[in-house]
């Protein structure tokens, strides 16, 4: 399998991503992904929510966006699948290139801005899956839309992919939305997360919600966070999304590249702003995510207060092996 990831190396990465992704998709329909990954991880039994995981491992937002991999991803051995971010309407995102390796420090850095093919096409791949495990979605509004339609957004996709998600996760934080993290500030999350109260209780919706934060708030801007969220019919906080900062990169190349970090240099930071949640609340529930890329980071997350792990650019790094090397350690 290196030498598949070493051949994906020479590819771009979004190129490799797709690449990769399409021939897991592949080895799924022929029925021969158990052959070459194992998947048969011990069932944890693990009850959050309400929802029944067999581990506490998952994918996060962003890997596969429009649920086209969902069967594939879920033949090996996930917890859980998270997919999206979907908006509305389908957009293509920022210019190429918008996604870039930083593999000397085990990250990459990306400014993808939300490329989808809108909720209707998720929805049409949520009916059609067949993976039995827990699946969350991730939603998030067009890069067109300003004031009240981006709150507008949020509903228009919670309400059309409620029924067929485990989880909702109302992502506010990717940076390269302009101003989308703006949703961070008290006055602002208070609408957003308002009018999703409003339509949780119009809907009917008794599915987890989930709100995704930026690792590049403050202390304040977090404890507000808290406040908000433990007063609302919100279940918790999925902490966190990629970083602005890059003082802790070594590659000075790579410092000049505008977007989101992910990977090792995030590993501390994202973990660090879940241990704050935890000390502010004992009770709010907590997925962690940023710079997974061993059990010892994976273990570090659940330590830090986490019930649930995702991992992003580990996988994309070191492939399935990552899996096993977290759920049979
Ligand atoms: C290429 C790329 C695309 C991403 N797209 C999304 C996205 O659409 N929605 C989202 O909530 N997070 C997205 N993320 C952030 C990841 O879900 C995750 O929060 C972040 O990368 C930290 O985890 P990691 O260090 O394991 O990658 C993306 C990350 C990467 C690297």
């Amino acid at each position: 399998m290196n030498f598949f990831l070493k051949l994906f190396k020479l590819l771009s990465p979004e190129l490799a991503h797709s690449f990769s992704l399409n021939s897991l998709k592949l080895l799924h329909k022929l029925n021969i992904l158990r052959l070459f990954f194992k998947k048969n991880y011990k069932d944890e039994n693990v009850i959050f929510l309400g929802m029944h995981f067999k581990n506490r491992l998952g994918t996060a937002a962003g890997l596969d966006k429009n649920g086209d991999y969902i069967d594939a991803l879920g033949d090996l051995g996930f917890g859980f699948l998270e997919v999206g971010t979907v908006t509305p309407l389908a957009q293509s995102g920022n210019p190429k290139p918008r996604v870039f390796r930083n593999y000397r420090e085990n990250s990459i850095i990306n400014r993808l801005g939300f490329n989808n093919k809108g909720v209707d096409y998720l929805v049409s791949n949520l009916k059609k899956k067949t993976y039995k495990g827990v699946l969350g979605v991730n939603i998030g509004a067009n890069k067109d839309s300003i004031g009240n339609q981006r709150i507008n957004d949020y509903l228009v996709c919670l309400e059309k992919v409620n029924k067929y998600a485990d989880y909702i996760t109302i992502n506010i934080s990717s940076p390269n939305t302009p101003n989308l993290r703006d949703l961070h500030d008290s006055e602002n999350l208070s609408i957003l997360i308002n009018a999703i109260d409003k339509s949780i209780k119009d809907l009917d919706i008794s599915k987890p919600v989930f709100l995704k934060i930026s690792p590049d708030e403050s202390d304040e801007t977090i404890s507000n966070i808290i406040t908000h969220v433990e007063n609302s019919s919100f279940s918790g906080i999925i902490a966190t999304n990629t970083t602005i900062d890059k003082s802790m990169l070594v590659n000075e190349e790579i410092k000049l590249i505008d977007g989101g970090i992910s990977g090792e240099p995030l590993m501390n930071k994202s973990t660090e702003k879940l241990s704050y949640i935890r000390s502010k609340s004992k009770d709010i529930k907590l997925i962690g995510v940023g710079g997974v890329l061993s059990k010892e980071d994976y273990d570090k997350k659940i330590n830090a207060g986490a019930s649930l792990v995702q991992v992003y650019t580990g996988f994309i790094i070191q492939g399935p092996k990552l899996i096993n090397n977290i759920l049979n350690n």
